[in-house]
């Protein structure tokens, strides 16, 4: 015991880590609420604020109550929202998701000029207002792509012309980003800005947001024209597809379970990036720590943190208002 001689480092990675200021001073990925954006779900109705089950701290807003959850966010310093709709009634051709007077335009009416500050983003998608639950036009029992173009085109025409800064086609149909680009230079709203959910994965990780928007397809499911989970190349295909396009924003989608994706598309692409931290991805790390398993706040941030320092510019998480006051108060 004695005879061994005391190693002494040269290095030492500890230096950077002693103190809280070093490692602020050092920190190569940090967090602002200006990257965060929060999905909101705008619901039918009068009066309603109702908790959505299987996602504790998020609830749908008839279009009424969304102000003052409005104000609540943008008090938390958020910048930026996601808006679904959650209609009154679907049928096969999703009428409601492109209806001038629908539950998205109104919501974005309402808001658009109290709220002059914030981002106001539109999920463009029929999956919310069909009878079926698929997220475009059926012929048979398939998804029929084409038909389902000028459809989408004309919501995200009737979200822009209500307001919305940025519109974001979700469906995973061929060619919708360019769609939607062409439909919106037509009508005049070339400012207009397209978010494509570029590579948007069949993922188990969407469960809750269904119980949100109603949106569970009624038979099938949704591997016909999401991407299969194993697929990198494809999906940065797919990235590629939307950035030729004319998506001013890319996305990859859920996030956890993505992240080389993240990364890889940062690498390759020069356009801004967003990755989706989806709604099962929140409700796994609020269920454990709602039973006392998990710390929420650091494990949130580490999350977070994780997705940006993969690459991403912008973060969409229903931690975003938590988030932003976390951030804010410096950790
Ligand atoms: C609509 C859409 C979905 C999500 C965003 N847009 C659901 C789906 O594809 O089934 C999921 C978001 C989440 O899980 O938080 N197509």
């Amino acid at each position: 015991m004695t005879d061994v001689a005391k190693f002494r480092p040269e290095r030492r990675g500890r230096r950077l880590r002693r103190t809280e200021p070093i490692r602020r001073m050092f920190s190569e990925t940090r967090l602002h609420p200006d990257m965060f954006v929060a999905p909101v779900f705008a619901v039918e109705g009068n009066g309603r604020s109702e908790e959505v089950d299987g996602m504790p701290g998020v609830s749908r807003y008839s279009v009424d109550r969304l102000p003052s959850y409005f104000e609540r966010l943008v008090g938390a310093g958020v910048r930026s929202v996601l808006l679904f709709g959650v209609p009154g009634s679907k049928d096969e051709r999703g009428t409601g998701a492109y209806a001038p007077d629908g539950i998205v335009p109104r919501a974005i009416s309402s808001i658009r000029r109290s709220f002059p500050e914030l981002v106001v983003m539109a999920d463009v998608c029929l999956c919310e207002y069909t009878s079926h639950g698929h997220c475009g036009v059926l012929s048979g029992e398939q998804v029929d792509n084409d038909e389902t173009l000028p459809l989408l085109s004309r919501a995200a025409v009737e979200y822009a012309r209500a307001g919305a800064d940025v519109v974001a086609p979700s469906a995973m149909m061929d060619g919708q980003v360019h769609a939607i680009r062409r439909a919106l230079d037509e009508a005049g709203l070339d400012d207009t800005v397209v978010m494509g959910y570029s590579a948007k994965h069949a993922s188990a990780f969407y469960g809750p947001f269904r119980n949100a928007a109603g949106s569970a397809p009624s038979f099938g499911d949704r591997r016909g024209y999401q991407m299969q989970p194993g697929n990198r190349r494809e999906a940065l295909r797919e990235v590629e597809e939307d950035v030729k396009e004319g998506a001013d924003i890319v996305m990859v989608k859920p996030a956890l379970a993505y992240l080389d994706v993240i990364s890889e598309a940062r690498r390759r692409f020069g356009v801004p990036l967003a990755a989706y931290n989806v709604s099962g991805e929140y409700s796994m790390l609020k269920a454990a720590a709602l039973n006392g398993w998990l710390d929420e706040k650091s494990a949130a941030l580490e999350v977070l943190t994780a997705i940006r320092r993969a690459g991403a510019d912008l973060i969409i998480t229903y931690f975003a208002e938590q988030a932003a006051g976390w951030v804010k108060e410096g950790r």
